[in-house]
């Protein structure tokens, strides 16, 4: 498996891409502001991340996925040390993500991968998505902030 930039002339994987968020219009803005990377085997797409330099030294990783077919096979966490990889080297002091409340998966598997809660953006979701969500049983209402110092 090989993890690469998506290049400026190749088409995005938003179908990929909306699977970690459904809003095709933030996914768009993201994939402007933001840079792509993509997981490959024989050319095949498995999985995908932007990265999005948000204030002074500090870049949030957003929108990661792999295919539901790949998952639960080490891709995410691949693709999450890659992002934490490439944000050290170009220098960057932090790593931030976001993910819901009832996101247990993600929750583990960030702090797997070396993030800490930081803080809690209540009502996050109630306030911008105007969906109910309903993930593991719980309401998906408050955005989980985690972040990790990079060296
Ligand atoms: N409790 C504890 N650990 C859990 C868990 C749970 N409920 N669910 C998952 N994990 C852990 C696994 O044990 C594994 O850790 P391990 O390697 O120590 O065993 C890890 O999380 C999963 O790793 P991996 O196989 O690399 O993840 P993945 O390839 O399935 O990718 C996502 C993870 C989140 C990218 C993938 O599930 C996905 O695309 N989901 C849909 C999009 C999405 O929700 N994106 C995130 C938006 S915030």
């Amino acid at each position: 498996m090989q993890i690469r930039k998506l290049n400026r002339n190749e088409i995005p994987p938003i179908e990929l891409l909306l699977l970690a968020d459904p809003s095709r219009i933030l996914v768009e803005e993201y994939l402007k502001r933001g840079e792509c990377y993509i997981a490959e085997r024989n050319n095949k797409i498995m999985g995908v991340y932007i990265l999005l330099p948000t204030k002074k030294d500090t870049i949030e990783l957003i929108n990661i996925a792999v295919f539901e077919h790949e998952q639960g096979k080490g891709v995410g966490k691949q693709l999450i040390m890659d992002a934490i990889q490439r944000s050290t080297v170009n220098g960057y002091k932090t790593i931030e993500v976001g993910t819901g409340n009832s996101s247990i998966g993600q929750l583990a598997l960030y702090q797997k991968c070396g993030f800490r809660i930081t803080s809690v953006d209540r009502d996050f979701f109630v306030r911008n998505y105007e969906e109910v969500i309903f993930e593991n049983g719980i309401w998906c209402r408050d955005m989980i902030r985690l972040s990790q110092d990079l060296e």
